[in-house]
């Protein structure tokens, strides 16, 4: 029955009830679960002088006792809370892991890389991570997105560049050389046998311990995975708002580290007034981007404009759309193509405006802060930039097109 543990000075007296922690040969064991004597029943109670207990998930050992959990909301203070909770063995868990995530044909998560099991998975059950990596625990992470179409990688050099040059401003030292790292994702999409959708991947400092420092982390890690998706253009227009989540510091919001919290909020923010997104404007005044997408214009005299300034993530899609709209102003349909500041009343005074991005690539924008913007319709000019970056996604220079090879993977 119960052993008392030494209670804790701030913390609540626990006690086991009912059964003794697993002994190590229960835990080898890899019986079904209903086969499996009970699990534990924890007894936690907390005395009048004891801070509240908030919900905590310890797996540290305490005279070896492990695992508790409370559902015990903050603030509350119930005295005693009897549960039960499993402690598993490493087969059993695999074993509940693929139950809740089945790799079934319809799993979008179809592959990934790990540099610290340095191989690929198919099983989604085991895309996993170590807690202890700095990326997870302190956001010591970088990352990037290429989008897979029609069996070929778009433009993966140029988010392999950004994907280092982050990892650089981040002090995370890549495990790989770029080279090396091109042919895991190539290698990691034709394991996959997916041909439409995303590879998202990661440089971490690694796993180590827990603290700040990053000197206790052994390597850096390579994280990739590839999920299923289908696209197609986007026609409809899209509402946005104006940010009222502070931005980024530039240095930060430069790179494509892990730290996306303004990000969120600023999303979440939008979707609570039923826009699609928010805009950050910057302290000057001048527009500077959306949660996880560029911006771009066209003005009534039908001049694009860009403001990719040094306080944003400069996107791979607006670059390439820098040479590509050069296309449309041969053809007379754009007056020019510039980068420049633009500020919120030349914005909101654009004949149209539209959100530039990887996995869109381009969004109509037709509303702002519940101000049309030029006439609230979808404009020709950006159906026609939408249609000149499919083109280049479809049909572009073997440069931005990396087939990916299927077969060969699959003779492996
Ligand atoms: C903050 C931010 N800005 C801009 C972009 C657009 O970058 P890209 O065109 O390379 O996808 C992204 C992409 O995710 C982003 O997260």
């Amino acid at each position: 029955m119960g052993r008392a543990l030494q209670p804790k000075p701030t913390a609540m007296s626990l006690s086991l009830v009912n059964k003794p922690f697993f002994s190590p040969p229960f835990l080898l064991c890899s019986k079904l679960a209903s086969q499996l004597p009970p699990p534990p029943r924890l007894r936690i109670s907390s005395s009048s002088s004891c801070l509240p207990f908030t919900a905590c998930a310890a797996a540290a050992t305490m005279n070896g006792f492990s695992n508790f959990i409370s559902h015990q909301q903050p603030g509350e203070d119930k005295g005693t809370v009897d549960l039960r909770v499993p402690v598993y063995s490493s087969s059993e868990l695999v074993e509940k892991l693929q139950g809740k995530i089945r790799p079934e044909k319809g799993h979008p998560y179809r592959a990934m890389y790990s540099s610290f099991f340095d191989g690929i998975t198919l099983d989604p059950a085991l895309m996993m991570i170590p807690i202890d990596d700095h990326m997870v625990h302190r956001g010591h992470g970088v990352f990037d997105t290429t989008m897979l179409f029609n069996g070929y990688l778009y433009d993966l050099d140029s988010h392999l560049v950004r994907f280092l040059d982050s990892a650089s401003k981040a002090k995370i030292s890549s495990p790989f050389p770029r080279k090396t790292l091109r042919s895991l994702l190539i290698q990691l999409a034709g394991a996959s046998k997916c041909t439409a959708g995303s590879l998202r991947y990661w440089l971490s400092a690694g796993p180590g311990d827990f603290l700040l420092s990053p000197s206790g982390c052994r390597n850096s890690q390579f994280y990739a995975v590839v999920i299923s998706q289908n696209f197609s253009e986007c026609t409809k227009g899209a509402k946005v708002i104006t940010s009222t989540v502070p931005m980024k510091p530039p240095l930060f919001a430069a790179m494509k580290n892990v730290n996306y919290l303004p990000n969120v909020h600023s999303k979440m923010e939008a979707e609570k007034m039923g826009a699609f997104a928010s805009i950050w404007v910057d302290d000057q005044g001048y527009i500077a981007e959306g949660p996880n997408a560029n911006v771009a214009f066209i003005s009534k005299r039908k001049e694009l404009l860009l403001p990719l300034s040094h306080k944003i993530l400069i996107g791979c899609t607006a670059k390439r759309l820098l040479v590509l709209a050069s296309k449309l102003v041969e053809k007379g349909l754009l007056k020019s193509v510039s980068t420049r500041d633009v500020t919120v009343a030349e914005a909101k005074d654009s004949a149209e405006m539209m959100f530039v991005s990887s996995l869109l690539p381009i969004l109509p924008i037709v509303e702002w802060d519940e101000q049309p913007i030029g006439d609230g319709l979808v404009g020709e000019l950006t159906l026609a930039i939408s249609s000149v970056l499919w083109e280049d996604i479809i049909s572009g220079p073997e440069t931005r097109r990396v087939l990916v090879p299927y077969e060969q993977m699959a003779a492996m």
